[in-house]
């Protein structure tokens, strides 16, 4: 044993190619990025890139660590910041450790184990980099074909989590593999990385067929075109006496998941405006969320009460992939006025976001006029 530890040192020494082949561990992004620039570019944009430097997380972090101590932080940084686990980099000196969710440790993924509580990526900084295309080289790094990452369970790793009172407070993956998107065999990537124009590499590297790149932008509950596609809403308004009756069909057309998925702090809000031509303006509104509690039962709303203490669901009124609600809302409104219904869908991200534009979003309206 000792012989053969004292050989490799030996080798690694005199071999001065070995030198300069960079082993100790993850790589910067930017390094990365100085050929796969549009790559790069689109990562930079992606929540991913964010996910330590976020002010909200940020804040959150503060209040795992004051409220709960600092092994909270370390569960925190196993996904915010997964380069820390093989780095150690707890004090986060180091500048890959702020770059979140960063390309060697998606690249740098062997495997995935779905035994035990949470699924478990193997991870190896060895500067192998896994990645859908067979048989491609490159100058600086070893490629390797893997077929995990065109798979979802690459990303079941952190959209996945049973925190230590063994309650499921990420269920994004199951929600997917119990949903009609995992017997078509459409994963994760189809919907969150499908293939855009853009250079894999910087041509003046090397020369690749130009057949686009996967999205490294993740465009997920923060992009309207995402929002978009998830929600299909119809309105249907009729008098009958007395009554106005306002049913709006609510559709999840286009997520893999439930929406909305993962953090039990979002939530779709269904908002309908009725609008008399003369008389007040009435209100009445749907909330399609997942609420969870502590032990106790006291409702949680703040992201890393969520994480470390939530222990059982009080309600969850979300949508299934594919799932319809009809919604009923009757107002007072007579026969002969005239009035605007306006039935607005609004996804709600967190309440403790600083301002009102990053705490909600209104993506979807209808409209209708009444005799
Ligand atoms: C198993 C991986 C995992 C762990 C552990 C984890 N998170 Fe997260 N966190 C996520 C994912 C995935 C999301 C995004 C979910 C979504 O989009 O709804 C998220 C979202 C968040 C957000 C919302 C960010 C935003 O932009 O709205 C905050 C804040 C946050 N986490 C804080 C924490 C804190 C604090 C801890 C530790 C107590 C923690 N997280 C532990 C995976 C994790
Ligand atoms: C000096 C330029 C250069 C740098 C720096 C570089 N790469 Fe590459 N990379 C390439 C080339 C060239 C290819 C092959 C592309 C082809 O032929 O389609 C490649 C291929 C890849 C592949 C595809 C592997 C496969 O089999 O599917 C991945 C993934 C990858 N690189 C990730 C990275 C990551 C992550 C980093 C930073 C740690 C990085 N690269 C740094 C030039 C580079
Ligand atoms: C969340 C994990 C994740 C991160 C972070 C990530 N990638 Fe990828 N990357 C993937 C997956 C998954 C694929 C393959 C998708 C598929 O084929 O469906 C991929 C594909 C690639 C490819 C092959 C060419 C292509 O577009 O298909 C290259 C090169 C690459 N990534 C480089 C990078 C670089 C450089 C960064 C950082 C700037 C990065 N990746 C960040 C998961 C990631
Ligand atoms: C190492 C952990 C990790 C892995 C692996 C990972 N994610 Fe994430 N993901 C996160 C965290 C953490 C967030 C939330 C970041 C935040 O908002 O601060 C997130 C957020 C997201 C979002 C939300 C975007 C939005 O608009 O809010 C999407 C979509 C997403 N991830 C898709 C994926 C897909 C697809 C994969 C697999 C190819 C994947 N993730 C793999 C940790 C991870
Ligand atoms: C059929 C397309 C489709 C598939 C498959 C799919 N998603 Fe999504 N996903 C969407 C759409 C559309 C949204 C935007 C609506 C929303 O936020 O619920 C979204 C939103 C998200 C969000 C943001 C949630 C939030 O509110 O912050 C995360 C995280 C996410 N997806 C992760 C995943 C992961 C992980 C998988 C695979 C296990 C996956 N998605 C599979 C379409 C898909």
């Amino acid at each position: 044993m000792l012989r053969c530890s004292c050989l490799l040192v030996f080798i690694l020494i005199s071999s001065p190619f070995l030198l300069a082949a960079p082993t100790q561990g993850p790589q910067s992004a930017e390094y990365c990025g100085g050929c796969h620039r549009a790559i790069e570019q689109g990562w930079k944009e992606s929540v991913h890139s964010q996910a330590m430097e976020s002010r909200l997380f940020q804040d959150a972090l503060e209040m795992a660590k004051s409220d709960l101590g600092t092994r909270a932080r370390t569960v925190c940084l196993g996904c915010h910041s997964p380069t820390v686990a093989a780095t150690g980099d707890y004090a986060l000196a180091l500048k890959v450790s702020w770059e979140g969710i960063t390309c060697d440790y998606c690249h740098s993924i062997r495997s995935v184990s779905m035994n035990g509580p949470n699924p478990k990526a193997l991870v190896e900084y060895n500067n192998v980099m896994e990645g859908p295309w067979k048989d491609v080289v490159s100058p600086v790094h070893g490629t390797a074909y893997s077929a995990l990452h065109t798979s979802s369970l690459l990303c079941a790793t952190c959209h996945q989590y049973r925190n230590a009172q063994g309650f499921s407070v990420l269920t994004t993956y199951s929600e997917w593999e119990k949903g009609p998107y995992a017997a078509e065999h459409k994963g994760c990537q189809s919907c969150h990385m499908y293939r855009v124009q853009g250079e894999v590499v910087d041509p003046r590297v090397k020369r690749t067929p130009n057949d686009g790149i996967n999205l490294h932008q993740m465009p997920g509950s923060h992009s309207l075109t995402q929002l978009n596609k998830a929600i299909r809403g119809q309105l249907h308004v009729s008098h009958n006496g007395g009554q106005l009756q306002v049913e709006v069909d609510v559709t999840n057309q286009g997520a893999g998941h439930m929406v909305p998925t993962g953090s039990p702090l979002r939530k779709l809000i269904l908002e309908v405006t009725v609008a008399p031509f003369s008389g007040k303006t009435l209100h009445a509104e749907r909330v399609f969320a997942r609420v969870v509690a502590d032990q106790k039962g006291n409702v949680l709303n703040r992201e890393d009460l969520v994480f470390m203490k939530a222990a059982k669901v009080v309600s969850d009124t979300r949508l299934a992939p594919m799932e319809t609600k009809k919604e009923h809302f009757i107002f007072n409104v007579p026969q002969g006025v005239q009035s605007t219904v306006e039935a607005d869908f609004i996804y709600y991200y967190s309440p403790t976001a600083a301002t009102k534009a990053q705490q909600e979003v209104k993506f979807l309206s209808f409209r209708r006029f009444v005799q």
